[in-house]
């Protein structure tokens, strides 16, 4: 049963980053309502794992479902009062979407179409909602800043996030609803996605397998700490929507972009093993390299991230070692 508090609803609240801005939410004291439809693009029991340790929490409700299904929305933003929405449900990743792009047309365009259709009818306050860095493409003007060009997306994940900024200003032009997107950076740590590098390579080097290693190592990332990425995301819920504007975009990334292979040193290192490296060259649909600008939300929210990439590795290797109850 709901209490009568007013509501945060965070969509893929089981995902990676959902679970721990779930989390930190409850944690703070708000009431969070989440929605996952737990679809299995990787290993579901880390998803109930995430699950299991949120539903502790009595003001957290979940609904398993989908943002595609309009009804099932609709039914959701009746019978709650919701305050702010953060929509993270999404397919993610980059090189997925040359294999399976109508997963991105259904679940980051209809769905995210059936997310402002729900605001606007509702008149939700302020929705926050992922986009990615992805959207800048091989942007040459490093570091990236909300105001460079965004429209040579290099993969369909990156067009259907460059839809979903293009849809949101639509609807704070027409309907003057309030929304904010985030620009995330190759977001990593404790509970991560099992397709991402981190995940992927720790995995791997643990096994003694080889891992895969793109364009032959020369690739930079701006990796940020995912307790950086929720801190940001409750200070901007805490601070509403922007009053000059009610269309924002912010870059959040670590403003400190790292080698490849610095990373991969720093995590062989951390698990005490040697990875057995396969060189491989540019995938399509990637890049070369992300560089967040941070300045306006570094202004906005009087805030910069601080965990640093040996930091960020060392915590998600304790995490992954005791997950996995590794010696
Ligand atoms: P994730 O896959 O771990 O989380 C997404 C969650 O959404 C999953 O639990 C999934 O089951 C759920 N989901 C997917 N489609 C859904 C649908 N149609 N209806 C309901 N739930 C659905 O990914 P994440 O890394 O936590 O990413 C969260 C958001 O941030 C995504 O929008 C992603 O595109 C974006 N993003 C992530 C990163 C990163 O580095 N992790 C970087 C940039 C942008
Ligand atoms: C990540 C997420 O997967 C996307 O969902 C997100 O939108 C994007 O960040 C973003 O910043 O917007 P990516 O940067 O490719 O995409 O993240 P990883 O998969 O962790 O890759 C990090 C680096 O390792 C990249 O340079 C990639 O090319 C490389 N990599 C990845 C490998 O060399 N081998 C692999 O097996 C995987």
């Amino acid at each position: 049963m709901q209490n009568n508090a007013k509501y945060i609803f965070i969509t893929g609240c089981a995902g990676f980053i959902g679970f721990h801005l779930t989390k930190r939410l409850l944690d703070e004291g708000f009431s969070v309502l989440g929605m996952d439809d737990m679809n299995d693009y990787y290993d579901t029991s880390l998803k109930y794992d995430r699950l299991k340790i949120v539903m502790k929490h009595p003001h957290f409700r979940f609904v398993k479902g989908s943002i595609e299904n309009i009804e099932l929305l609709e039914k959701l933003f009746s019978q709650y009062d919701v305050d702010t929405v953060v929509n993270l449900a999404a397919q993610p990743g980059v090189r997925y979407s040359l294999k399976n792009p109508h997963k991105y047309i259904q679940a980051n365009v209809v769905g995210f179409a059936n997310i402002l259709e729900c605001c606007k009818k509702h008149k939700i306050r302020h929705l926050i909602y992922a986009s990615s860095s992805s959207v800048y493409g091989n942007n040459k003007n490093a570091p990236f800043s909300v105001a460079d060009r965004t429209d040579s997306p290099v993969s369909l994940y990156a067009a259907t996030k460059k839809a979903n900024e293009l849809m949101a200003y639509t609807y704070s032009h027409l309907y003057r609803l309030p929304t904010t997107g985030l620009r995330f950076f190759t977001v990593y740590g404790p509970w991560g996605r099992p397709d991402m590098a981190l995940f992927k390579f720790a995995n791997a080097i643990v096994k003694q397998q080889p891992i895969e290693i793109y364009n032959y190592g020369n690739m930079k990332r701006d990796f940020t700490y995912v307790d950086d990425v929720t801190e940001s995301i409750l200070r901007l819920i805490d601070k509403g929507p922007s009053t000059e504007s009610p269309y924002k975009i912010y870059n959040i990334g670590n403003n400190q972009p790292v080698q490849l292979n610095y990373f991969i040193e720093v995590l062989e290192e951390h698990l005490g093993k040697k990875a057995i490296k396969k060189l491989l060259p540019m995938q399509p649909g990637d890049v070369p390299e992300t560089f967040a600008d941070i300045d306006e939300l570094v202004k906005d929210i009087n805030y910069k991230p601080k965990v640093s990439i040996e930091e960020g590795i060392k915590r998600f290797v304790e995490w992954f070692k005791d997950y996995y109850k590794i010696n």
